[in-house]
C-alpha cells in the first residue's frame, strides 16, 4: 500500500504577521479570540493526517472549517504557516519553483467546487490545456483528451462550450481535465456540491467507478456526511481549523469520538429514510432443511459465502449454518439439523437503516428479513448497510 500523503503539523493563518500569532495557537487561544485581538484568521490549526496510496480521503467539515485552506496547502496555492508536507517521502515546503512547477504539472490535479472551466474554450480544448502547458505535442494531446472525456461519458461533447453543458456535464469536464495529466493524486474540493441531488449520486458512483479503474490518491472535500461516508475509506472531521477525528466510517458511527462528531452521526440517523426493504437483497443462496448437507456444502462453494440460511419448505426461517460447521458435519456423520445456529439479527422489512447499524457492525453474519409469518424475504450485510447511508 505505502503513504503518499503525510501531513505533519501544519498550520496556515492568514493575516499581516502569521508567525507571530503561532505561540498564541500553541497556548491555546482560541480562532475567535486570534481574530478579535489581531485580526489574524486561523484556517488550519496544527493538523496531521497520512494518505495511503489508491485511497479515497475524505475531510469533512462545516463551512469555515478549514478545509479548503488545507486542501489547498497540499499543491501550495496556500504556503503552510508551520509544517510539514510530505509527497512521496519530500517535503514539498522544500521544493523550489522549478520543482513545485513541475509537482503541480504532473503530480497533482485539482477539482473545483464551480467547476473552473474556460467559457471561451470548447469542452476539448479545456481539457487540452494542462496537456498544452506540459508541451505535449499537438496531435498527442488532443488524442489524450478525447480519450479521457470519453472515459467520463462525454463522448460526443468535445466541440460544445461549458455553457451548453448541465452542471453535471460541467464538473465530468473538470473531472476529465484534471485526469487528463495523469496525476498520481486528486484533489477534490467540494466538487459535486453545487449540483442536484439526483445528479449528485450519479457523479459520486462515477467517482467511485472511476477510481476502481485508475486507482488515484483521492483527497475529497466535502459538508455532507453522507457523501464523506459513501466516498471516504478513512474520513476526517474538522472543526474550527482542528481534525476532530480521522477514522473509517464504520469506526466513527460505531465510537464518535466527542459530543460534535455524535451530533453529525445523529444527523445521518434522523435523516434516514431507507428501510430494510430498500437494501435487502434475494440471498444468492437458500437451502431448504430437506435438501440436506451436500446440497448446502454446494450452495456455499458456488456461492463463495461462508454461511447459508436454511428455511422449510413454506420459505419459513429455521437457522443458519456455517460451511466449517457444515464440513465437519458431514465428516462426523451429523445432519443438517444438528448445525443450525441462530445468533443472527433478524429483523422486519420496515425497519430504518439507522436501527441496523448496530446489528450490522456487532454481526458476523447477515441480517435476516423476515415477514410476520417468520417467512424468509430478504438478506441485508453489512456492506450493504453502511454504503447505503446516503
Ligand atoms: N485568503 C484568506 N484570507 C483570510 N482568511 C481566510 C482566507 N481563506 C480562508 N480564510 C479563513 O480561514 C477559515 C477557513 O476557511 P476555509 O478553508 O475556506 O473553510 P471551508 O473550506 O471549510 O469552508 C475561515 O475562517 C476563513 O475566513
Ligand atoms: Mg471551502
Amino acid at each position: 500500500m505505502g503513504i503518499k500523503v503525510k501531513v505533519e503539523n501544519v498550520t496556515k493563518i492568514f493575516g499581516r504577521n502569521p508567525k507571530s500569532i503561532l505561540p498564541k495557537i500553541k497556548k491555546g487561544t482560541s480562532k475567535e479570540t486570534i481574530l478579535a485581538e489581531t485580526g489574524h484568521a486561523v484556517g488550519v490549526n496544527n493538523v496531521s493526517f497520512e494518505v495511503n496510496k489508491g485511497e479515497i480521503f475524505v475531510i469533512m467539515g462545516l463551512s469555515g472549517s478549514g478545509k479548503s485552506t488545507l486542501i489547498r496547502c497540499l499543491n501550495l496555492l496556500n504556503k503552510p504557516t508551520e509544517g510539514k508536507i510530505f509527497i512521496d517521502g519530500e517535503n514539498i515546503i522544500d521544493y523550489d519553483n522549478k520543482q513545485l512547477k513541475e509537482f503541480r504539472q504532473k503530480k497533482v490535479a485539482m477539482v473545483f467546487q464551480h467547476f473552473g472551466l474556460f467559457t471561451h474554450r470548447t469542452v476539448l480544448n479545456n481539457v487540452v490545456y494542462g496537456l498544452e502547458i506540459r508541451g505535449i505535442p499537438e496531435e498527442e494531446r488532443y488524442e489524450i483528451a478525447r480519450k479521457t472525456l470519453a472515459s467520463v461519458g462525454l463522448e460526443g461533447w468535445e466541440d460544445k462550450y461549458p455553457n451548453q453543458l448541465s452542471g453535471g456535464m460541467q464538473q465530468r469536464v473538470g473531472l476529465a481535465r484534471a485526469l487528463a495529466n495523469d496525476p498520481d493524486i486528486l484533489l477534490m474540493d467540494e466538487p459535486f456540491s453545487a449540483l442536484d441531488p439526483l445528479i449528485k449520486r450519479e457523479m459520486q458512483q462515477e467517482l467511485l467507478d472511476i477510481q476502481s479503474r485508475l486507482k488515484k490518491t483521492i483527497i475529497f472535500i466535502t459538508h455532507d456526511i453522507n457523501e464523506a461516508f459513501k466516498l471516504g475509506e478513512r474520513v476526517a472531521i474538522m472543526k474550527d481549523g482542528i481534525i476532530e477525528q480521522i477514522d473509517t466510517p464504520d469506526e466513527i458511527l460505531a465510537a464518535p469520538k466527542n459530543e460534535y462528531i455524535k451530533n453529525f452521526v445523529r444527523d445521518i440517523d434522523r435523516s434516514k429514510i431507507l428501510q430494510a426493504k430498500n437494501i435487502m437483497f434475494k440471498p444468492s443462496a437458500l437451502v431448504s432443511i430437506k435438501d440436506g448437507l451436500k446440497i448446502a456444502i454446494k450452495e456455499m462453494e458456488q456461492s463463495g459465502i461462508s454461511s447459508i440460511f436454511v428455511v422449510d419448505t413454506d420459505r419459513k426461517l429455521l437457522g443458519l449454518i456455517t460451511i466449517d460447521d457444515a464440513l465437519k458435519a458431514l465428516k462426523e456423520n451429523h445432519k443438517l439439523k444438528d448445525i443450525l445456529i441462530h445468533d443472527y439479527f433478524t429483523t422486519g422489512p420496515e425497519t430504518y437503516i439507522q436501527e441496523l447499524i448496530p446489528m450490522a457492525t456487532e454481526s458476523k453474519y447477515p441480517i435476516a428479513v423476515m415477514d410476520e409469518e417468520n417467512r424468509l424475504l430478504g438478506i441485508i450485510v453489512r456492506v450493504s448497510v453502511l454504503s447505503n447511508l446516503v
